[in-house]
């Protein structure tokens, strides 16, 4: 550990001490990894935490109450590395955490940290059937308004606006017909070239401004992407190979 990092880890803990007994309730200590605490993601995930659930998370390296690891219940993955979070010892606050992290907000929060542009975290490969299921808790028909407001500028996304997307841009039939077609809707904003436009007020709360956007920024809730998500099921996949006969 580097002798700046362990400062950090006395002055934190000193302030716990400091703040007393009340402030401890509120408080969660994690242990994570050295590659997860390097890479800065708590540093961008735990304010937010905080923020949600007034739960105030310094990471520890003993005697913690959850642990960031190799096992656990998965929350993310990096490359062919699953990560999980374990509750050491009986702690709500870190029942809080958990149920955080596996939420859609959570885990949108993980993947929407980016590196140099890039995001650095996926979901865990094991959740995404249970993913799956929660996510079509969307309202379809709201689904095609927030579509037609947010995305269709760009994208046909059906009969609805069949002459207003832009020609070069896939239409929402075709994403559909796409391996991956629901995960890449349930984090559209992290794929290019929304980054550069798009608002997420739960999530991104500022597009990247060094990136030049021509266009008008788009803001969707998490809501309305549950609601996108719900709409895109609904319909039919583009057949392809018709389509291209077609043109
Ligand atoms: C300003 C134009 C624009 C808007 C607005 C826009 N998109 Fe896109 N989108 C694009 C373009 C262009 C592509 C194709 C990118 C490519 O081919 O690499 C794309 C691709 C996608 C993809 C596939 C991405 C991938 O890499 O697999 C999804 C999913 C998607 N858009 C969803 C949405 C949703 C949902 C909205 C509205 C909430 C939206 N887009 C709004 C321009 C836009």
């Amino acid at each position: 550990m580097g002798f700046v990092r362990f400062l950090a880890l006395v002055l934190l803990s000193l302030t716990c001490v400091a703040s007393g007994v009340l402030a401890q309730d509120k408080t969660l200590r994690l242990a994570a990894p050295a590659e997860i605490i390097d890479s800065g993601l708590l540093e961008f995930m735990l304010p937010r935490f905080a923020l949600k659930h007034g739960v105030r998370v310094v990471v520890v390296d003993a005697d913690a109450d959850a642990r960031l690891g190799r096992d656990g219940v998965p929350v993310f993955s990096k490359g062919d590395a699953g990560y999980g979070l374990s509750l050491v010892q009986d702690s709500a606050h870190g029942e809080t955490f958990r149920a955080w992290l596996i939420s859609e907000i959570g885990l949108r929060t993980v993947l929407s940290f980016k590196t140099d542009g890039e995001a650095v975290f996926a979901a865990p490969a094991v959740a995404e059937a249970e993913v799956e299921e929660v996510v079509l808790s969307g309202d379809a028909k709201r689904g095609q308004t927030a579509s037609l407001r947010a995305c269709g500028r760009c994208h046909v996304i059906g009969d609805i606006n069949r002459m207003q997307g832009i020609g070069s841009t896939p239409s929402f039939a075709v994403l559909r017909s796409l391996e991956g077609w629901q995960e890449r809707f349930e984090i559209f904003y992290v794929l290019n070239p929304h980054p550069a436009f798009t608002i997420i007020p739960e999530v991104i709360e500022e597009f990247d401004e060094t990136l030049p956007s021509p266009i008008a920024p788009v803001s969707v809730t998490l809501e309305e992407i549950e609601d996108i998500v719900a709409y895109v099921a609904s319909m039919d996949p583009a057949d392809l190979g018709a389509l291209i006969e077609h043109q």
